[in-house]
């Protein structure tokens, strides 16, 4: 059997969520007539803590939303160079969103510098693009900002007259690294996104939280971009089954990539450049990521490259007994 740690995104429903999903009630969601659908949104503000919540059928679209209403012509949003708004969504945020993205400095791992940001304080002039939203993604390739730096961002995007955007595609699994509510984290917010498609299970679907008024707009903006769906609750049901199963076994996904992160620590050729929650990129020395790719490929096990590094990802496909067989690959890998 094919273990792939390529993404958290390759996970295959579970039984109980083909059931949940084969059962459910559903009705049209554009006119807000879908049962499912609205029990999920009433989640998503249960969880967050935010009045409203819309449900948009990926990651991309809940942050291009966020931008595009809090940004957009004429405006810019702060965020990293290896933001997944800069790098990964065809610069949806400028091309439909109208959104001029400004790099600030962040850390090797690709977290946010706090102290790097008052060098972009701007003060109005008529020929500069306002600065009116700052991107935080949490987690960034699986590294959790430790909840003072948002406390910081949200505080300076505060006291500059600009609101934060969240891209919390993986918050849960910040959540359960840390024990810190996601009720905590998006309290330094205006808008969070989470998807339910990662390592929760789903086969799509995203939540959009924030203000009523934001999310009255964002329902129009949804439906502009064609995101509007009708028994969309067949798929909302597979987002309240992973949202009830899904979360705490996070950690077990936690726990097979520190195995594996402490399998390569232990090699002479691999160096661990990044690892956080499910996640460890490493270089590889004497040998090359292409010929490490295909050595653990003739065994069934797949992984990507990212950044120039190897990745490897785990998820709700990778038990106990196929993190062993990693781990074994690993030290039986010879460059
Ligand atoms: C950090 C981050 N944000 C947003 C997205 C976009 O999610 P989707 O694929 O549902 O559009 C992804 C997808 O992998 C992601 O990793």
């Amino acid at each position: 059997m094919t273990i792939d740690l390529r993404s958290d995104t390759f996970t295959m429903p579970t039984q109980g969520m083909r059931d949940a999903i084969y059962t459910a009630q559903v009705g049209d969601d554009v006119y807000g007539e879908d049962p499912t659908v609205n029990r999920l949104q009433e989640m998503g503000c249960q969880l967050t803590g935010k009045p409203a919540c819309l449900y948009v059928s990926s990651g991309c679209m809940g942050n291009l939303i966020a931008i595009a209403l809090q940004c957009g012509r004429g405006c810019e949003v702060l965020c990293t160079r290896e933001s997944h708004i800069v790098c990964h969504e065809i610069g949806a945020l400028s091309s439909i969103g109208l959104s001029q993205p400004t790099i600030v400095p962040s850390t090797p791992e690709g977290l946010m510098l706090t102290d790097g940001l008052d060098a972009f304080k701007r003060s109005y002039s008529y020929d500069m693009a306002d600065r009116t939203l700052v991107e935080v993604e949490n987690t960034t390739s699986g590294i959790v900002y430790p909840i003072e730096k948002v406390k910081a961002i949200h505080g300076w995007a505060k006291a500059n007259g600009m609101n934060v955007h969240t891209d919390g595609a993986r918050i849960f699994n910040a959540v359960v690294e840390t024990g810190i509510p996601l009720t905590e984290w998006a309290r330094y917010t205006d808008t969070i996104t989470f998807c339910l498609s990662k390592g929760l299970g789903a086969p799509m679907g995203s939540l959009l939280c924030g203000s009523n008024e934001f999310i009255e707009k964002a329902r129009r903006l949804r439906k502009l971009l064609g995101g509007g769906m009708r028994q969309i609750g067949f798929m909302a049901a597979a987002g309240i089954y992973a949202l009830e199963n899904n979360v705490d076994r996070l950690r077990q996904d936690h726990e097979h990539a520190a195995a594996i992160r402490a399998a390569l620590e232990e090699t002479g050729w691999a160096k661990i450049e990044r690892f956080g929650t499910n996640m460890v990129f490493f270089s590889c020395h004497g040998t090359t990521n292409q010929d490490v790719i295909g050595y653990f490929r003739k065994h069934d096990i797949l992984f990507a490259e990212d950044a120039g590094f190897c990745r490897m990802v785990t998820s709700i496909n990778v038990d106990d007994g196929m993190t062993d067989m990693v781990v074994r690959t690993i030290r039986g890998y010879r460059p």
